[in-house]
């Protein structure tokens, strides 16, 4: 241990150097900062507060979108800095004139939005997005959404979200990448990308948002805003990194979480919002609280009255106060008594003039301000399809007994059934955060199918039951229907509002009576397809034992039907993969690919190992899985070398073909177990996936470039290192991959 710690502190200076990566966001040109420092000392203490101060709008209908007198008497007195929810390019416009001509510091106002996947143009939640493992294409997805969203006079997104999630109780898993911090990081990154592009001058850049910062999706039991307690190395390892990657990828900005960590709220954290993202990081954007909490401090119970939540809010490094207004109404008195100090405002301020200069908005604050680029952006030809291609690789294909799917030409009548099958439910089919979105605008199921199915297929329409309430149940025609029909295919699942914030589910099965449904269904006797569109892996262990195929459709936006009808029919092959874990029952949860060992890892030939009497401990679904009509066989995983030394790379290889009858995308994953190390490591960990694409009979040879941060993990100082010893790899289709090969670190 003494050899394997010596090596391990050289190692460390090695990587602090390079694992403390700065972020591209830093102060500006020296000029720039000047200017700001001239501007602060021109101002008065309450247009600082104003400039702090962010207010709510319409949420989006750009038809009522007017302020009211107070709002404006406010606007004109410099005292808000931002609004939220207030869109419309012709509105945005005539508030920043009055900003820009009306006030005494001339400051312009920035217009915040959550454009969380797609404006007019919805795409499929993030958590779906995730599931095509493409980056790029995830990129392409939140450029859409900026463009749309710059078109409507947004200039700041509150997205992406980069939650890490364990728990499908939690509604906001739908929000996120899921469970993995690698791909959530690379995620995060795609999407700041995309939402900022490659000029945040340019017409079409948003600023980003990465939030909810910290740790929002470990809330004890899944329950939205409920209190997160965990380890720092948990933290660290786990529910960090992809607020690192956003960060390092260029975001400006990002939001404080509702909850606390350990004792001490998100929102009020000076170790968080300070020591770690200004000081260890050198974050040098701005925080925007969540909506109204500096307030919640005192319900928190660590504020006595409102002052003293906007004293530790400000001081903690909050620095804008969405919405509570208290930073405006409370911290003014606070600053002149001495409680709260001047330079502490003036740094909050400074971040936000910076971000504005950054952003290009005192150059030129009209710039989305463009009504004819609404027309010409909203809902294009060219935006639907990105969210057609987004959605085709979202979905993931989780069981398909006999090859039942795709639908065959010679399957003449087709019973579709289900709550989310018709057009009425087209709202449903987009998902939580779809602010803008109208139901019009969507394709459903029905309507996908019909332009889809070959010409001279009878389609047969119920909806069987509704989603979530236990009137109309109508099985007994929907089963008339099935036994008439050659293939049952049932769209079931979740609605827009069991999705998303405050929609944490107890019991994560199929809702309401749909189960009942499928299981009327299934006695027809006939095929039956599932299709389940929901925001998050739901228990479905009876379905995954009875019927013979199962796809997985998550929220897939407005291309929705389209999508899946040219998945069903074949038209295209689905090659989506799971980001996250589908439990067999809630009490497995949390349930994780990436768990650790255990002292008595579970053994069917020792009882006393760790396990449940009534469930195996493994997943229903696992991390990384999906299926394809075609198949992939992996070969030929090998190293370049067998040892490396801890500061060298190393070339991993390994084959894969299309054993299959059709062209197909595999995802390609690579995963890591470090096999023994001063601290317990997980079991193994994504390191590294590609997308690539195999016509039948076709194979390629995937190499993978493992550098030191991938072998790099915290030590129990819980500072990072590499330390010697053997390791182990998996290569495969999912996480479950049992392709290995092993290499050493040597001194
Ligand atoms: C909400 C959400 C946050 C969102 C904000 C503004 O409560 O937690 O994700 O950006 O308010 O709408």
């Amino acid at each position: 241990m003494r050899h394997r710690t010596a090596l391990a502190l050289i190692l460390l200076v090695l990587l602090t150097a390079g694992l403390t990566s700065q972020s591209p966001v830093r102060t500006l040109a020296p000029a720039v900062e000047a200017k700001i420092d001239s501007i602060i000392r021109l101002m008065t203490l309450d247009e600082k507060l104003g400039q702090l101060n962010q207010i709510g709008g319409t949420w989006y209908d750009t038809k009522t979108e007017r302020l009211n007198e107070e709002q404006t008497a406010l606007l004109k007195a410099g005292s808000i800095g931002s609004f939220l929810g207030v869109t419309g390019a012709a509105e945005t416009g005539r508030i920043q004139r009055i900003a820009v001509e009306q006030t005494r510091m001339k400051i312009p106002v920035l217009f915040s939005a959550d454009i969380i996947h797609g404006f007019h143009t919805i795409t499929p939640i993030p958590l779906a997005e995730a599931s095509s493992w493409n980056p790029a294409l995830v990129e392409r997805s939140a450029r859409v959404a900026a463009m749309e969203g710059a078109a409507s006079g947004v200039h700041w997104n509150y997205a992406p979200m980069v939650d890490i999630a364990r728990d499908p109780r939690w509604g906001r898993i739908a929000e996120g990448s899921g469970e993995d911090p690698y791909l959530g990081s690379v995620m995060a990154a795609a999407r700041v990308r995309g939402f900022q592009g490659n000029d945040l001058r340019a017409f079409g850049s948003l600023l980003a948002c990465a939030k909810h910062f910290a740790a929002y999706g470990g809330a004890e039991a899944g329950r939205d805003y409920n209190t997160v307690d965990m380890s720092e190395r948990t933290l660290r390892e786990t529910f960090l990194p992809p607020y690192k990657a956003a960060i390092d990828a260029g975001a400006w900005t990002l939001m404080s979480a509702f909850n606390e960590i350990g004792g001490v709220p998100s929102s009020g954290s000076p170790w968080l919002m300070t020591d770690l993202l200004r000081t260890e990081w050198g974050f040098k954007g701005m925080v925007v609280s969540d909506y109204t909490a500096v307030m919640e401090l005192m319900n928190h119970r660590i504020a006595a009255d409102s002052t003293e939540a906007g004293i530790i809010g400000l001081s903690s490094g909050v620095d804008i106060d969405m919405v509570s207004r208290i930073y405006l109404r409370k911290l003014p008195e606070a600053v002149r008594t001495g409680r709260l100090s001047m330079a502490v405002v003036d740094e909050a301020v400074r971040r936000v003039l910076r971000v504005k200069f950054a952003y290009g908005l005192f150059d030129d604050p009209y710039r989305h301000a463009r009504p004819e680029k609404e027309k010409e952006l909203l809902l294009s030809k060219e935006h639907r399809a990105v969210a057609l291609a987004m959605a085709h690789q979202s979905v993931v294909l989780l069981k398909n007994e006999k090859a039942l799917l795709p639908i065959s030409p010679t399957m003449k009548t087709v019973a579709l059934i289900g709550p989310l099958a018709g057009s009425e439910n087209r709202r449903d089919l987009v998902g939580a955060w779809a602010w803008a979105q109208r139901p019009e605008d969507v394709v459903s199921v029905i309507d996908g199918l019909r332009s889809k199915l070959p010409a001279g297929t009878r389609l047969l329409y119920d909806r069987g039951c509704e989603i979530s309430s236990d009137s109309g149940y109508r099985a007994e025609q929907a089963v008339k229907l099935a036994k008439q029909a050659d293939v049952v295919i049932a769209v079931l699942g979740e609605s827009q509002r069991l999705s998303g914030e405050a929609a944490s589910r107890s019991d994560i099965g199929l809702p309401g009576r749909q189960l009942e449904l499928l299981k009327a269904l299934k006695s027809a006797g006939k095929p039956v397809v599932l299709v389940v569109m929901n925001g998050r892996p739901l228990t479905l262990q009876w379905e995954a034992d009875n019927i013979p195929a199962i796809v997985e459709a998550w929220h897939l936006g407005v291309e929705a039907g389209n999508a899946l009808a040219d998945i069903l029919t074949g038209a295209v092959n689905p090659s989506g993969k799971l980001p996250v874990t589908f439990p067999r029952n809630l009490g497995q949860v949390p349930l994780y690919y990436n768990h650790k060992s255990t002292g008595r890892p579970f053994s069917v030939k020792d009882h006393y190992t760790t396990r449940y009497l009534d469930v195996p401990n493994t997943p229903l679904f696992p991390f990384g899985h999906g299926l394809s009509y075609t198949t992939f066989a992996y070969s030929a995983l090998t190293v370049a070398k067998n040892e490396i030394t801890a500061g060298s790379t190393l070339d991993v290889s390994v084959t894969v073909a299309n054993t299959g009858t059709r062209a197909g995308d595999e995802v390609v994953q690579l995963y890591l177990r470090d096999d023994v190390a001063s601290v317990t490591r997980p079991v193994k960990e994504l390191k590294a996936f590609r997308r690539v694409s195999l016509a039948p009979g076709e194979r390629t040879t995937v190499t993978f470039t493992l550098t030191p941060v991938d072998l790099t993990f915290l030590g129990p100082d819980l500072k990072p290192r590499i330390e010697p010893g053997t390791f182990t790899l998996f290569a495969g289709g999912s996480s479950d991959a049992a392709l290995e090969t092993h290499f050493a670190v040597v001194p």
